[in-house]
């Protein structure tokens, strides 16, 4: 038996995710009439805290997230400084990202069908665009662009459900951290041109990143891949991807030229929209597939994932709620003036209520996930405090943040003459100094060091 760990309003149970700013993890609370609500918490880590950028970063998210209503996109609850900690606490998918499940598929030596693919793609398009034309409450465009948009930030429930996650470095106008063009930042593999040359960026370049992922996806090859970091960026700047249809001549033709489309290296040349993507996308599978059903994508996680599910399902039963801790200390909302009075945390309570803690089975049974028909639902993985595998697949892209002044490209052949198509992106734009000798160190600073893990790989 293992006992939550309660934090404000939350109770903690296993770590999902570790990455280079927050570790996520899978937790509950009550909600007013005694109901369990699953939320994932995201934390920022401990020596972040101490600076007030990533915490201003963080709040960022939040602000940003909580504008934003759609089935597609994780929904975001609160940003709470409670007990030395900072946490956003947010809609908890019961899946794995999109990264976990192509790495298990291809461990099965299967990988995700084409049709479904699509179908998550077009379905975390539908939350792009969401983002891309939200408002705030006085009604002005927050004209967000994600900037990171990879598997890694797209979660597949085993339902079949698809959202959008991660707007950790997404960019709107209320940002009070106005990024200087000029940072690059986002996964590296999933860029646009223009994000790798730290230009300014509109929705176009979320087009881009999605074709990106969805040309990985089809063809299991990514479309730009080179021996080290900056010489993918470079080759991220030509945007002169192998074609797909050499790749993958299977695929549909139809299929290609749509992702040929999203990966246009002129903006102009691209969908024009998130939503206009997400169309072709599903007049293809219309045409394609037309009595395609998400079940089959459901089905598909539920097989992939089916050891995993039994022993995280074990794993979540071993958790027993600690009643100990009594009390309603909510911790400090940092943007409570900024929210709506209905905004979702409102519902919560810190503790279960009168009537949960009479039924044992909240008060100190396991803390299992039971489906609409009383079945235990599967949850997720293991065990903090054992620490995630650093090599995880979700993880092994990291994010980056650096500077745009790249050495320049060594070059193998003689330099382009003028005149040649790729002349002039591999210089450092607008920058009349030498360029220094190497990339400059990406403004985050690492993650701390992590023991070998001891659970089994997600
Ligand atoms: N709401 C959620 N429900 C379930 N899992 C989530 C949720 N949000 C994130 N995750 C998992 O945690 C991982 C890291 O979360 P993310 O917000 O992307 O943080 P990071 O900034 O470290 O990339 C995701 O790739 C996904 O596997
Ligand atoms: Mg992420």
């Amino acid at each position: 038996m293992r006992q939550t760990r309660r934090l404000g309003r939350y109770h903690l149970t296993y770590r999902i995710a570790f990455g280079g700013m927050a570790e996520l993890y899978r937790a509950f609370t009550f909600e007013d009439d005694g109901h369990k609500r699953d939320v994932a918490i995201k934390r920022l880590l401990p020596h972040f805290r101490e600076d007030r950028s990533f915490v201003d970063m963080l709040t960022d998210e939040f602000k940003l997230v909580s504008y934003l209503r759609h089935p597609n996109i994780a929904e975001v609850y609160e940003l709470v400084e409670v007990e030395e900690a900072i946490l956003i606490s947010m809609e908890y998918v019961d899946g794995r990202d999109l990264r976990s499940s192509v790495e298990r598929a291809r461990m099965l030596d299967t990988a995700l069908p084409v049709d479904d693919v699509v179908y998550v793609i077009a379905r975390s398009l539908e939350g792009l665009h969401h983002a891309h034309v939200a408002r705030d409450s006085r009604g002005e465009p927050l004209r967000i662009v994600h900037r990171d948009f990879s598997p890694s930030n797209v979660l597949v429930g085993y339902d079949g459900v698809v959202k959008l996650c991660d707007f950790g470095i997404a960019k709107a106008s209320h940002n009070r951290i106005q990024t200087k063009t000029g940072i690059i930042k986002g996964k590296v593999k999933y860029m646009s041109p223009e994000q790798a040359f730290g230009r300014k960026l509109d929705w176009r370049s979320d087009v881009f990143s999605a074709g990106s992922v969805l040309y990985e996806l089809c063809s299991g090859e990514p479309p730009f891949t080179a021996p080290n970091e900056i010489d993918l960026i470079f080759a991220v700047r030509d945007a002169q991807p192998r074609p797909i249809r050499e790749v993958a001549p299977h695929l549909p033709e139809e299929l290609c030229a749509i992702v040929e489309k999203a990966m246009a290296r002129s903006r102009s040349a691209r969908f024009q929209s998130a939503l206009e993507f997400r169309n072709a996308l599903l007049s293809f599978l219309r045409h394609h597939n037309p009595g395609y059903r998400r079940t089959r994508l459901a089905g598909f996680m539920k097989k992939i994932f089916h050891d995993e599910i039994e022993r995280e399902l074990r794993a979540m039963e071993d958790f027993v709620l600690d009643v100990s801790v009594r009390g309603e200390d909510f911790g400090k909302n940092l943007i409570a003036s900024a929210l709506p009075k209905d905004a979702p945390f409102n519902r919560f309570s810190p503790n279960p209520t009168a009537s949960a803690v009479a039924s044992p089975a909240i008060a100190s049974a396991p803390t299992q996930n039971v489906d609409t028909r009383g079945r235990k639902r599967p949850s997720r993985v293991m065990a903090d405090p054992a620490p995630i595998d650093p090599h995880d697949p979700v993880h092994h892209e990291k994010t980056v943040i650096a500077d745009r002044r790249l050495p320049p490209r060594p070059l193998a052949a003689p330099p382009p003459t003028i005149g040649s198509p790729t002349m002039g992106s591999p210089k450092p734009l607008g920058s009349p100094k030498p360029p220094p000798a190497r990339m400059p160190p990406p403004r985050i600073p690492p993650p701390p060091r992590v023991p070998p893990p001891r659970i089994p790989k997600r």
